[in-house]
């Protein structure tokens, strides 16, 4: 037989045996044995170099028919016995393609984690930055360095939660003293912790948890969130507080709102006060929500005690500053008009769902 004869042999042969092969396998063998490097197309041009070479482009265009065939054939094979593999796996199964999909319900950010961006958005809008300091908090950052007296009321353990570490030996121990650690009463530590480590001017907020030994009730949480704000430049005026809080409470409760500064005292700032807004649900006539005063007490605040300043080493004449500290709690349950602030962390659904 000359090499063309073999060849077409080859195609022919070629072409049942794919057509006969059931399965992957199958096809695969049948593409190495036609070709494969030891193969029979192979096998076949090997006989290529006996030729005289006049005769040679006839048989390599040959060949080159041949392959092409076999391996379209291959690839249809293929197509083939793929489609009827998944005929036969969709058959098998007990997948049912008409079934509805499965919903993934979506989530939604909590009251709180929405309020505390918002209010992180409004000041940065006017060159704040965030800060953090930790939830376990020593007494001289707590109280100490915040010009609380040794005999202040929250110092005591009836108010704050102190952290006993039992597991500690008295005889070794080197750290704090166990009564010297405990859960933050206010996120004010953080401006300790802040001026202690950076340069004014400082212009920060510090949101974050807090935690008092609270009795949980309609208005009380152990645990809750507060905002803490802090201003340290050169000629920094009770004015500048008071637009600041002003432009604030209005960016949370529309420009509707009002405020109103009550005198108060904080041992951390001199002179201090209370921010009041105008009730948003009687517009300040007086109902329920605002105990009939027509004002809702939101926050504290005021210009940063010069204790304060000497407890971190900077010098009172020359830097100036305010701070004020809000609860984030109690604004959700304003805006949302909560009766009852467990609600923010009762995790039911039905009621996180209404926002
Ligand atoms: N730390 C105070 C509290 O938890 C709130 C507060 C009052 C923060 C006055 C301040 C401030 O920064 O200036 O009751």
């Amino acid at each position: 037989m000359s090499l063309i004869e073999q060849l077409t042999a080859l195609g022919a042969d070629g072409l049942a045996s794919i057509a006969a092969a059931d399965s992957a396998a199958a096809l695969d063998a049948a593409r190495v044995d036609l070709l494969g490097k030891k193969g029979r197309l192979t096998g076949i041009l090997r006989g290529l170099g006996a030729l005289p070479a006049d005769e040679r482009p006839a048989v390599g265009a040959a060949a080159n028919r041949v392959r092409t065939a076999i391996e379209d054939a291959l690839t249809t094979r293929k197509a083939a016995l793929d489609a009827a593999a998944l005929d036969a796996q969709l058959a098998a199964g007990t997948l049912d393609i008409t079934l509805p999909g499965r919903a993934r319900p979506i989530g939604a950010q909590h009251l709180i984690s929405r309020i505390r961006d918002e209010i992180v958005e409004v000041f940065c809008g006017i060159g704040y930055t965030v800060a953090e300091g930790p939830e376990v908090e020593l007494d001289f950052y707590n109280f100490t360095a915040l010009n609380h007296e040794p005999q202040h009321p929250a110092r005591s353990a009836s108010d704050t939660f102190y952290v006993v570490d039992r597991s500690t030996d008295a005889e070794t121990w080197t750290g704090p003293e166990p009564s010297d650690v405990l859960m933050r009463t206010h996120t004010s530590p953080v401006q300790i912790r802040t001026m202690e480590h950076t340069k004014p001017p400082i212009y920060i907020l510090a949101p974050g948890k807090v935690y008092r030994r609270d009795v949980p009730d309609p208005t009380h949480l152990p645990q809750f969130t507060q905002m803490e704000g802090l201003v340290v430049d050169r000629d920094v005026t009770f004015a500048d507080l008071r637009g600041t809080l002003d432009y604030l409470c209005r960016e949370i409760f529309g420009s509707q709102v009002r405020t109103r500064f009550r005198p108060h005292f904080f041992p951390f700032t001199e002179p201090s006060a209370e921010v009041d807004v105008s009730c948003n649900v009687c517009g300040g006539t007086g109902c329920r929500t605002c105990k009939g005063t027509g004002w809702i007490e939101i926050l504290g605040c005021g210009m940063v005690d010069p204790n304060v300043f000497a407890a971190v080493g900077l010098d009172p004449e020359e830097w100036s500053g305010f701070a004020f500290g809000l609860g984030i709690d109690r604004i959700a349950a304003l805006r949302y008009d909560l009766p009852d602030i467990r609600m923010l962390v009762e995790g039911d659904m039905r009621f996180l769902r209404q926002f």
